[in-house]
């Protein structure tokens, strides 16, 4: 054990120095011990640091402590996100996590997560400023678990429970909750009229009351990545310096195609015939690349990853090494040291994604949720949606037509 509450006041330091204005280099305590040959850039750190500014300023208004707030005891009563098999692809779980987050704030449980599947977590993502490292809880503890993730009946039932009745006290007579889920629970919760007097205390705006809203906090305040993400996506941000110490532009590509020769055990999507012409094609018409600019690719597909690099030349285009896997859907394609690596190359993508001046995205829960994150510029600039064609997405209101693409 580690003593996260001293760990949890110095970055509450860090960004108090901040707001004052004061650059502070970080020395993270847990890194110590640890060997790194490369010399780290700082380029991700420095930005996430800068963001979770940002949001702070952003949420002001917001009681954070009260997210902060982790009942010191591992005797706790608690609440876990699990995912220990089929638990759906990043996006899914993202959206399970942050669920299952606010669930345990607003009944005072412990949260911690619990996803070996298909690499340990905690391999590529440590805490931030909430400890949620799993425990073994001691056997004679009464539990409750639920999982909904392959239901949708049963997450039909949870959504009902969570939005119109006092689950809370329902609840009370469990020690530990185990969820396995990809639901926005989050949005019911919040307008749940039987606790409004525990939502209240959050003081979130009711714009603001939704899980699409709130990611952007929750997830810097869940998350930080380990050195081997940093390290992974420094050696590529760095390449956006030019020789005048000038930054370049940041295109990103996300192209996901569905079942395809890489993902061959993945369900089939539609309307992706034209998918990589008609991105291509408006990258080149609406977008600026030159000597100011560098794509970065990221794809479910092996060819269309090659193909997009081939197109331009290498100090145009570039990607995250690695194999591309889908993380649920691994079992006896893999040797574990290939799961470890394409789960570390999903988490490296998604932070790439998070720092795009410009990005063409899928319908897909990954790239939305990575979208959210580029608070450094603002999360709509220059976004676009590909969906029978390239649409601009311009704000919050904006919502994706689920049955054309
Ligand atoms: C913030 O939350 C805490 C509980 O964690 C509560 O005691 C406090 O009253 C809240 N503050 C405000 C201003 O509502
Ligand atoms: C760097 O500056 C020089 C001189 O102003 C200019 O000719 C060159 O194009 C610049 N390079 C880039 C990548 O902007
Ligand atoms: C791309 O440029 C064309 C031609 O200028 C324009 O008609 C189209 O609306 C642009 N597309 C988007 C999505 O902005």
């Amino acid at each position: 054990m580690y003593a996260m509450r001293s760990l949890r006041s110095y970055r509450f330091l860090v960004i108090l120095c901040f707001i004052v204005g004061i650059s502070v280099v970080i020395y993270r305590p847990r890194s110590i011990s640890r060997i790194t040959t490369v010399k780290s850039l700082n380029i991700l750190s420095n930005n996430i640091d800068k963001r979770l500014h940002l949001l702070y300023q952003h949420f002001a208004h917001v009681n954070i402590s009260m997210l902060l707030d982790r009942p010191s005891s591992n005797r706790s009563p608690s609440i876990t996100y699990r995912c220990r098999e089929i638990c759906g692809g990043w996006g899914d779980r993202l959206r399970g996590i942050t669920s299952t987050f606010i669930l345990a704030v607003l009944s005072r449980r412990r949260f911690y997560i619990d996803m070996p599947y298909p690499c340990e977590l905690t391999k590529f993502l440590e805490p931030n400023l909430y400890d949620w490292q799993p425990i073994e809880h001691e056997s004679h503890r009464t539990h409750l678990s639920i999982e909904t993730t392959r239901n949708i009946q049963l997450a039909d039932i949870i959504y009902k429970k969570i939005s119109s009745t006092n689950f809370i006290q329902d609840w009370s007579q469990y020690d530990d909750i185990y969820i396995t889920t990809n639901s926005d629970y989050i949005t019911p919760l919040l307008a749940n009229r039987h606790i409004q007097n525990l939502v209240s205390l959050l003081n979130i705006l009711p714009h603001e009351s939704s899980q699409p809203r709130l990611f952007p906090l929750i997830y810097e305040i869940l998350f930080r990545p380990t050195n081997q993400v940093i390290n992974l996506v420094d050696q590529l941000l760095i390449k956006l310096n030019d020789e005048n110490n000038s930054k370049k532009q940041l295109i990103c590509i996300h192209i996901r195609m569905g079942k395809n020769p890489t993902m061959a055990n993945d369900k089939k999507l539609i309307y992706r015939d034209t998918i990589v012409d008609d991105i291509l094609q408006f990258v080149d018409k609406n977008l600026t690349i030159n000597k100011n600019s560098m794509i970065f690719i990221t794809s479910d597909s092996t060819d269309v990853n090659k193909y997009i690099l081939n197109k331009y030349n290498t100090n145009q285009a570039m990607s995250i090494p690695g194999p591309i896997i889908h993380i649920d859907r691994t079992s006896s394609f893999y040797s574990p040291n290939e799961q470890c690596q394409g789960f570390l190359k999903v988490i490296s993508d998604f932070y790439v994604l998070g720092e795009c001046d410009a990005l063409i995205m899928p319908r897909s829960g990954f790239s939305d949720w990575a979208s959210r994150r580029r608070y450094l510029t603002n999360q709509f600039n220059q976004l676009y949606l590909y969906c029978r064609g390239i649409h601009q997405i311009t704000g919050h209101q904006w919502r994706r037509p689920h049955t054309i693409c």
